[in-house]
């Protein structure tokens, strides 16, 4: 397993209740982060038919293993460059229900990592020819999968608000 160091900015969360910096987005670059991201699109095509139904994960159980271990690596780097170079600390930050927001959604990063990597464990824990533990791996899974899309649809609109804001900075 790679190692990564995820939520290790946590420290700008304290700072900026005592006032001294903010959080803002570098949209540019976190929307690049997002579209380059083949390979985690790719993972998750993957996984999710496979999860779809019971019998389809007990029959791919090796190969859902494996799948899991590459997606807990690859989501441990998404979260680290979005981290290194999607967001960033300003003391100046013209919008700041933009920085609000921005804590918030990396402030989920540790969090949807923790979930993911305790998924890959589990996988590899679990006797596949019982339903009632593949069912219940499936659902932790869905939850994982609808907390994961839930934060890239709030990113997403946070760069477009970014953008929005910058162009209203401009005018
Ligand atoms: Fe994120």
């Amino acid at each position: 397993m790679k190692q990564f160091e995820i939520g290790s900015q946590g420290s700008t969360a304290n700072q900026s209740k005592t006032g001294t910096s903010r959080l803002a987005v570098n949209a540019a670059f976190l929307k690049d982060i997002k579209d380059d991201n083949q390979d985690l699109k790719i993972l998750l095509d993957k996984i999710t038919p496979i999860t779809r139904h019971r019998q389809t994960a007990t029959n791919h159980w090796p190969e859902l293993i494996t799948l899991f271990s590459d997606l807990r690596d690859q989501l441990a780097l998404h979260f680290s460059l979005e981290e290194a170079y999607g967001y960033f600390d300003d003391a100046v930050v013209s919008a700041p229900q933009l920085s609000v927001t921005a804590e918030l959604l990396r402030s989920e990063h540790p969090q949807l990592f923790a979930m993911i990597r305790d998924l890959a464990d589990q996988a590899s824990g679990i006797c596949s020819d019982r339903p009632e533990e593949v069912s219940r791996f499936i659902q932790r899974f869905d939850a994982f999968r609808c907390a994961f899309e839930k934060h890239e649809e709030s990113e997403l609109k946070l760069i477009l608000d970014s953008f929005d804001d910058d162009l209203d900075v401009a005018d």
